[in-house]
């Protein structure tokens, strides 16, 4: 059990901003990667260190905004920033909101909502440092080769941290430096709350920086710090769909490489994409071109892909997937599903099952050992166990009004392409005849036969349509087989 609170007093996370460089009607934290939102991952890493209050600060289609981060921590606080723009108001505005409740005393965090590969793990060494050191104010930094558009870190003749310059406002000889801010900071309550007293407006750009904290924290006497990462994609945010793709790219990258580690064996880590909620055991194995998504789970031994898309599927041990799509389904152990399978929600195969080429399920529960080998669709519907379904069987669940359930029992053989009109139930061991069409219950141990009887008009097509190469090579059968055996043994070996 992770203990609970015992972080820092507060993480505040910015999302006020536009991103409108993403040009797109959904706001820009709410796109996702690795299936989840920019600001799930931010919302997950401030978690991740237990801090007593979570805040985020929010402006830009503050409601569609407002509803995502609700429905992902509910105990997270909303605050809105006003009119005054900056980095600096928006953490004022978090700071009065939570103020509000209780005054804050500690340690505060802030991070961003856009970006989403910051880990718990650096936010843990961002807090154990300024608080070891006893620091009033200390930024997570990197240092790229291109810094162009970030905050600069200036530091002193001693190298301490003197402040921070934004990339519009710095001369000449203050762009050439590498190191600089990621955004993401660990505060002293106190300190920060009387900084942005005095943070003023006064720059290019007329906003209240965040960013200015630093020197003023220092002028008040307080110790300012940096921890340096060397890890870039860790402060990296997305400002548009180009970042957004490379960041998601690297994310799979990372997720890919940890379950390998774990004991995964992934055959084309480039085509395989798994999205941070799934989970999977050792000796899975991974074929190209899968993707895996939601809270699927993969049991030991099973083996999926290639070419396959699972979304919320339980895959059971020693089970495996080929070319399939499927959804909200469960696959029992041993089982195999494919080539060519689309499972839809409600799809509960067992152990040692079969859902074979060309199938359509959906809300079917399947027993132990049952086969579904190939063609067909099977909806609203119950099959026992052992019981093989042959080839083309369609459960016709829909009057076009409402949906029935088919039951078919245990032990069953169904023939090719037998219809089950719904409701139905058919009983243990029943049987069914090529082409039935089930629209009574089949009692246990009955073969069910709905076909008329086949009647043969002999001579028909030579009556009918005469002239026709139909005719024409009838007519040439019935004269070989009205010949001597030995003369038709002789016409095949021709
Ligand atoms: C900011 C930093 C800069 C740093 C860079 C890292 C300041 C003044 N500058 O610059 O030093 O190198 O981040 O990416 O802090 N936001 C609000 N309300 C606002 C403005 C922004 O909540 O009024 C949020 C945004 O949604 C975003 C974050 O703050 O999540 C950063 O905003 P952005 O405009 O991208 O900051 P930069 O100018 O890039
Ligand atoms: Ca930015």
């Amino acid at each position: 059990m992770i203990p609970e609170n015992t972080g820092p007093a507060a993480v505040i996370v910015l999302a006020a901003g536009a991103g409108s460089r993403m040009k797109s009607r959904t706001p820009k934290i709410l796109h996702e990667i690795g299936g989840l939102s920019m600001v799930g991952h931010a919302l997950r890493a401030a978690r991740s260190i237990n801090p007593q209050r979570l805040a985020i600060v929010v402006r830009h289609e503050r409601n569609l905004v407002e509803s995502h981060v609700a429905a992902l921590d509910p105990q997270a606080v909303i605050v809105d920033q006003d009119d005054v723009p900056g980095t600096g108001r928006a953490v004022e505005a978090a700071l009065q909101a939570l103020d509000a409740e209780q005054d804050l005393a500690g340690t505060v965090v802030v991070t961003y909502g856009d970006v989403p590969l910051l880990s718990g793990e650096v936010l843990t060494e961002l807090v154990a440092t300024h608080e070891r050191d006893g620091n009033a104010v200390t930024v997570l930094t990197a240092v790229l080769d291109d810094a162009t558009g970030y905050g600069r870190i200036l530091r002193g003749e001693d190298g301490s941290v003197t402040g921070i310059r934004e990339h519009k406002d710095s001369s000449e000889a203050e762009k050439l430096i590498r190191e600089v801010n990621s955004g993401i900071y660990a505060f002293d309550a106190a300190v920060l709350r009387a900084a942005l007293g005095k943070v003023t407006t006064d720059n290019a750009q007329g906003e209240k920086y965040l960013t200015d904290v630093l020197a003023l924290a220092r002028e008040a006497g307080g110790r300012v710090a940096a921890v340096v990462t060397a890890d870039r994609w860790q402060v990296e945010g997305a400002n548009d769909r180009v970042q957004l793709a490379a960041l998601g790219a690297e994310l799979n990258r990372r997720t890919v490489e940890a379950w390998m580690r774990a004991g995964v064996t992934v055959v084309d880590p480039a085509t395989t994409w798994i999205d941070s909620s799934v989970t999977l055991d050792e000796d899975v194995r991974i074929l190209p071109n899968t993707q895996l998504h939601g809270a699927t789970t993969v049991a030991r031994d099973a083996a999926v892909g290639p070419d396959t898309t699972l979304t919320d599927v339980t895959v059971g041990e020693g089970a495996t997937v080929i070319r399939t799509h499927g959804s909200g389904s469960v696959i029992g152990p041993r089982a195999a599903v494919g080539p060519f399978t689309y499972l839809r929600p409600g799809t509960v195969l067992g152990e040692k099952g079969k859902i074979g080429a060309f199938y359509e399920t959906k809300n079917v529960t399947i027993g132990r050992g049952s086969k579904l080998s190939h063609l067909g669709y099977a909806g609203d519907a119950e099959i026992g166990e052992d019981t093989n379904i042959g080839c083309g069987n369609i459960t016709a669940n829909y009057d076009g009004e409402k949906k029935h359930r088919t039951v078919i029992g245990s032990g069953v053989r169904t023939g090719s392409n037998t219809v089950f009109v719904a409701p139905v139930t058919v009983g243990d061991g029943a049987y069914s005849g090529a082409g039935a069409v089930i629209r009574k219950d089949v009692p246990a141990g009955a073969l069910a036969l709905s076909v008329a009887p086949q009647r043969n008009t002999e001579g028909w097509v030579p009556a009918n349509r005469p002239g026709t190469r139909s005719a024409e090579l009838a007519q040439a059968a019935t004269n070989d087989s009205s010949s001597t055996p030995a003369s038709t043994e002789e016409g095949k070996q021709q």
